[in-house]
Protein backbone atom coordinates (compact mmCIF):
# COMPACT_ATOMS: atom_id res chain seq x y z
CA UNK A 1 0.00 0.00 0.00
CA UNK A 2 1.70 3.45 -1.19
CA UNK A 3 0.22 5.27 1.90
CA UNK A 4 2.63 3.15 4.31
CA UNK A 5 5.70 4.11 2.03
CA UNK A 6 5.37 7.92 3.46
CA UNK A 7 5.89 6.29 6.90
CA UNK A 8 7.61 3.30 7.97
CA UNK A 9 7.68 0.08 6.40
CA UNK A 10 9.71 -3.35 7.39
CA UNK A 11 9.98 -6.18 5.26
CA UNK A 12 11.98 -9.44 6.24
CA UNK A 13 14.44 -7.37 8.47
CA UNK A 14 16.49 -9.72 10.31
CA UNK A 15 19.18 -9.17 13.02
CA UNK A 16 22.49 -11.15 14.25
CA UNK A 17 24.39 -11.00 17.05
CA UNK A 18 27.79 -12.94 16.91
CA UNK A 19 28.77 -15.42 14.43
CA UNK A 20 29.03 -19.28 14.76
CA UNK A 21 27.91 -21.13 17.69
CA UNK A 22 27.43 -18.49 19.76
CA UNK A 23 25.10 -16.47 17.43
CA UNK A 24 21.67 -15.28 18.00
CA UNK A 25 18.75 -14.46 15.54
CA UNK A 26 17.12 -11.33 17.45
CA UNK A 27 15.05 -10.48 14.61
CA UNK A 28 14.03 -13.27 11.84
CA UNK A 29 12.01 -11.63 9.18
CA UNK A 30 10.00 -9.03 10.94
CA UNK A 31 7.00 -6.87 8.58
CA UNK A 32 5.64 -4.03 9.78
CA UNK A 33 3.79 -0.80 8.07
CA UNK A 34 3.06 2.41 9.79
CA UNK A 35 0.99 5.26 7.71
CA UNK A 36 1.65 8.81 8.75
CA UNK A 37 -0.22 9.86 11.11
CA UNK A 38 -0.80 6.36 12.56
CA UNK A 39 0.03 5.17 16.60
CA UNK A 40 1.03 2.01 15.98
CA UNK A 41 1.93 -0.48 19.50
CA UNK A 42 4.53 -3.07 19.63
CA UNK A 43 3.93 -5.69 22.46
CA UNK A 44 5.95 -9.30 23.10
CA UNK A 45 8.11 -10.51 25.81
CA UNK A 46 11.22 -10.08 27.22
CA UNK A 47 13.81 -10.54 24.82
CA UNK A 48 11.56 -11.05 21.78
CA UNK A 49 13.34 -8.77 19.67
CA UNK A 50 11.10 -4.99 20.28
CA UNK A 51 14.46 -2.71 21.57
CA UNK A 52 16.82 -4.78 18.53
CA UNK A 53 13.92 -3.68 16.08
CA UNK A 54 13.47 0.06 17.33
CA UNK A 55 17.57 0.29 17.23
CA UNK A 56 17.51 -0.95 13.58
CA UNK A 57 14.66 1.26 12.74
CA UNK A 58 16.77 4.21 14.49
CA UNK A 59 19.57 3.54 12.59
CA UNK A 60 21.45 2.91 16.07
CA UNK A 61 22.73 -0.88 14.74
CA UNK A 62 22.77 -2.18 11.18
CA UNK A 63 20.51 -5.11 10.71
CA UNK A 64 21.84 -8.35 9.32
CA UNK A 65 19.37 -8.03 6.29
CA UNK A 66 15.84 -7.04 5.06
CA UNK A 67 14.51 -3.70 3.60
CA UNK A 68 13.53 -0.55 5.88
CA UNK A 69 11.54 2.37 3.87
CA UNK A 70 11.40 5.79 6.32
CA UNK A 71 9.31 8.79 5.32
CA UNK A 72 9.24 8.12 1.79
CA UNK A 73 12.80 6.86 1.23
CA UNK A 74 14.36 3.15 1.13
CA UNK A 75 17.14 3.56 4.13
CA UNK A 76 18.02 0.37 4.40
CA UNK A 77 17.96 -2.77 1.47
CA UNK A 78 20.26 -5.58 2.58
CA UNK A 79 22.58 -2.29 3.47
CA UNK A 80 22.71 1.17 4.01
CA UNK A 81 21.37 2.95 1.15
CA UNK A 82 22.03 7.00 2.72
CA UNK A 83 25.51 7.92 3.79
CA UNK A 84 24.85 10.28 6.68
CA UNK A 85 23.33 8.22 9.48
CA UNK A 86 23.74 10.63 12.14
CA UNK A 87 21.51 13.39 9.99
CA UNK A 88 18.89 10.86 9.49
CA UNK A 89 18.75 10.21 13.30
CA UNK A 90 18.99 13.77 13.67
CA UNK A 91 16.36 15.10 11.06
CA UNK A 92 13.68 12.13 10.73
CA UNK A 93 13.46 10.49 13.83
CA UNK A 94 12.66 11.95 17.18
CA UNK A 95 13.05 9.53 20.15
CA UNK A 96 10.54 9.20 23.34
CA UNK A 97 12.60 6.93 26.19
CA UNK A 98 10.55 5.73 29.24
CA UNK A 99 13.09 8.23 31.37
CA UNK A 100 12.55 11.76 30.04
CA UNK A 101 16.15 12.17 29.94
CA UNK A 102 15.66 16.19 30.25
CA UNK A 103 18.77 18.10 30.50
CA UNK A 104 18.77 19.73 34.35
CA UNK A 105 20.60 23.11 34.02
CA UNK A 106 18.13 24.22 31.05
CA UNK A 107 14.19 25.43 30.81
CA UNK A 108 12.00 23.61 29.50
CA UNK A 109 11.87 25.78 26.40
CA UNK A 110 15.67 25.48 26.02
CA UNK A 111 15.51 21.85 26.46
CA UNK A 112 12.54 21.30 23.57
CA UNK A 113 14.74 24.07 21.36
CA UNK A 114 18.07 22.78 22.10
CA UNK A 115 18.22 20.77 19.10
CA UNK A 116 17.35 22.69 16.32
CA UNK A 117 19.93 25.73 17.75
CA UNK A 118 22.65 23.43 17.68
CA UNK A 119 22.07 23.16 14.22
CA UNK A 120 22.47 26.30 13.71
CA UNK A 121 18.48 27.53 13.53
CA UNK A 122 18.17 31.06 14.97
CA UNK A 123 17.77 30.86 18.97
CA UNK A 124 14.78 32.84 18.82
CA UNK A 125 13.09 30.79 15.85
CA UNK A 126 13.94 27.57 17.80
CA UNK A 127 12.19 29.11 20.73
CA UNK A 128 9.01 30.09 18.97
CA UNK A 129 8.80 26.80 17.47
CA UNK A 130 9.39 25.06 21.20
CA UNK A 131 6.65 27.47 22.55
CA UNK A 132 4.01 26.20 19.96
CA UNK A 133 4.55 22.49 20.78
CA UNK A 134 4.28 23.11 24.16
CA UNK A 135 1.21 25.03 23.39
CA UNK A 136 -0.20 22.10 21.82
CA UNK A 137 1.31 19.40 24.10
CA UNK A 138 -0.72 21.44 27.25
CA UNK A 139 2.49 22.58 28.85
CA UNK A 140 3.19 25.56 27.61
CA UNK A 141 2.46 27.35 31.47
CA UNK A 142 5.90 25.79 32.10
CA UNK A 143 7.74 26.82 29.75
CA UNK A 144 9.79 28.72 31.64
CA UNK A 145 10.30 26.23 34.86
CA UNK A 146 13.29 23.81 35.35
CA UNK A 147 12.65 20.24 34.22
CA UNK A 148 13.03 19.02 37.98
CA UNK A 149 10.12 21.25 39.01
CA UNK A 150 7.82 19.33 36.51
CA UNK A 151 5.47 16.10 37.09
CA UNK A 152 6.30 12.92 35.40
CA UNK A 153 3.51 13.18 33.32
CA UNK A 154 4.62 16.97 32.21
CA UNK A 155 8.16 15.71 31.67
CA UNK A 156 7.13 12.97 29.30
CA UNK A 157 5.02 16.04 27.54
CA UNK A 158 8.43 17.74 27.44
CA UNK A 159 10.15 14.80 25.73
CA UNK A 160 7.58 14.23 23.30
CA UNK A 161 7.80 18.11 22.20
CA UNK A 162 11.63 17.92 21.79
CA UNK A 163 11.01 14.36 19.99
CA UNK A 164 8.81 16.32 17.41
CA UNK A 165 10.67 19.43 16.57
CA UNK A 166 12.41 18.58 14.00
CA UNK A 167 9.80 17.42 12.56
CA UNK A 168 10.19 13.47 12.20
CA UNK A 169 8.50 12.30 9.55
CA UNK A 170 8.82 8.81 12.41
CA UNK A 171 8.72 8.47 16.31
CA UNK A 172 9.97 5.66 18.02
CA UNK A 173 8.68 5.37 21.72
CA UNK A 174 10.13 2.84 23.84
CA UNK A 175 7.64 2.72 26.96
CA UNK A 176 6.80 6.04 27.25
CA UNK A 177 4.75 5.74 29.61
CA UNK A 178 5.77 2.98 32.15
CA UNK A 179 6.20 5.23 34.99
CA UNK A 180 3.43 7.08 34.73
CA UNK A 181 -0.13 6.50 36.45
CA UNK A 182 -3.38 5.48 34.21
CA UNK A 183 -4.59 9.13 33.32
CA UNK A 184 -1.32 10.45 33.11
CA UNK A 185 0.26 7.52 30.56
CA UNK A 186 -3.57 8.15 28.76
CA UNK A 187 -2.85 11.74 28.52
CA UNK A 188 0.21 10.72 26.93
CA UNK A 189 -1.23 8.48 24.81
CA UNK A 190 -3.98 10.91 23.55
CA UNK A 191 -1.22 13.59 22.70
CA UNK A 192 0.85 11.45 20.55
CA UNK A 193 -1.98 10.20 18.82
CA UNK A 194 -3.18 13.92 18.17
CA UNK A 195 0.28 14.92 17.21
CA UNK A 196 0.74 12.00 14.86
CA UNK A 197 -2.19 12.91 13.49
CA UNK A 198 -1.41 16.75 13.26
CA UNK A 199 1.99 16.10 11.76
CA UNK A 200 1.19 13.08 9.70
CA UNK A 201 3.88 11.29 11.96
CA UNK A 202 4.19 7.73 11.86
CA UNK A 203 4.59 6.50 15.40
CA UNK A 204 5.77 3.57 16.83
CA UNK A 205 4.90 2.53 20.36
CA UNK A 206 7.04 -0.28 22.55
CA UNK A 207 5.27 -1.50 25.71
CA UNK A 208 4.64 -3.54 28.09
CA UNK A 209 2.10 -1.36 29.59
CA UNK A 210 -1.52 -3.02 30.07
CA UNK A 211 -2.88 0.20 30.40
CA UNK A 212 -2.86 1.47 27.32
CA UNK A 213 -2.57 -1.87 25.08
CA UNK A 214 -6.33 -1.21 24.34
CA UNK A 215 -6.03 2.48 22.99
CA UNK A 216 -3.91 0.99 19.95
CA UNK A 217 -6.61 0.22 16.44
CA UNK A 218 -3.07 -1.69 15.48
CA UNK A 219 -0.41 -3.51 16.86
CA UNK A 220 2.11 -5.76 16.21
CA UNK A 221 2.94 -9.06 18.67
CA UNK A 222 6.40 -9.82 18.70
CA UNK A 223 7.64 -13.15 19.77
CA UNK A 224 10.78 -15.21 19.00
CA UNK A 225 11.95 -12.41 16.66
CA UNK A 226 8.65 -12.45 14.34
CA UNK A 227 5.86 -10.84 14.08
CA UNK A 228 2.08 -10.87 14.25
CA UNK A 229 -0.41 -8.05 13.24
CA UNK A 230 -3.35 -7.88 15.28
CA UNK A 231 -6.44 -5.34 14.79
CA UNK A 232 -6.51 -3.64 18.36
CA UNK A 233 -9.29 -2.50 20.01
CA UNK A 234 -8.70 1.70 19.55
CA UNK A 235 -11.04 2.87 22.38
CA UNK A 236 -11.03 5.19 25.07
CA UNK A 237 -8.64 7.85 23.26
CA UNK A 238 -11.63 10.21 22.75
N1 LIG B 1 24.23 -6.61 21.63
C1 LIG B 1 23.73 -7.85 21.70
N2 LIG B 1 24.54 -8.92 21.60
C2 LIG B 1 24.05 -10.18 21.64
N3 LIG B 1 22.75 -10.48 21.80
C3 LIG B 1 21.88 -9.45 21.93
C4 LIG B 1 22.33 -8.08 21.89
N4 LIG B 1 21.24 -7.29 22.04
C5 LIG B 1 20.16 -8.11 22.15
N5 LIG B 1 20.55 -9.41 22.09
C6 LIG B 1 19.66 -10.59 22.15
O1 LIG B 1 18.65 -10.44 21.18
C7 LIG B 1 17.40 -10.90 21.69
C8 LIG B 1 16.37 -9.76 21.64
O2 LIG B 1 16.74 -8.75 22.59
P1 LIG B 1 15.96 -7.36 22.74
O3 LIG B 1 15.75 -6.79 21.40
O4 LIG B 1 16.71 -6.55 23.73
O5 LIG B 1 14.57 -7.84 23.34
P2 LIG B 1 13.41 -7.00 24.06
O6 LIG B 1 13.68 -5.55 23.87
O7 LIG B 1 12.15 -7.47 23.38
O8 LIG B 1 13.42 -7.40 25.50
C9 LIG B 1 17.68 -11.42 23.08
O9 LIG B 1 17.91 -12.81 22.99
C10 LIG B 1 18.93 -10.69 23.47
O10 LIG B 1 19.65 -11.44 24.41
MG1 LIG C 1 13.93 -3.99 25.34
Amino acid sequence: MAEYDKGIRIEGLRKRFGEGEAAVDALKGVNMQVAPGEVVGLIGPSGSGKSTLLKCLGAVIEPSGGRMTLGGQVIFDERWTIDDLSALRRDRIGFVFQAPYLISFLNVTDNVALLPMLAGQPNTEARRRAQELLEALDVAHRAQAMPSHLSGGEQQRVSIARALISRPPVILADEPTAPLDSERAMAVMRILDRMARQYQTAVIVVTHDEKIIPTFKRLYRIRDGRTEEESGEGRSLF
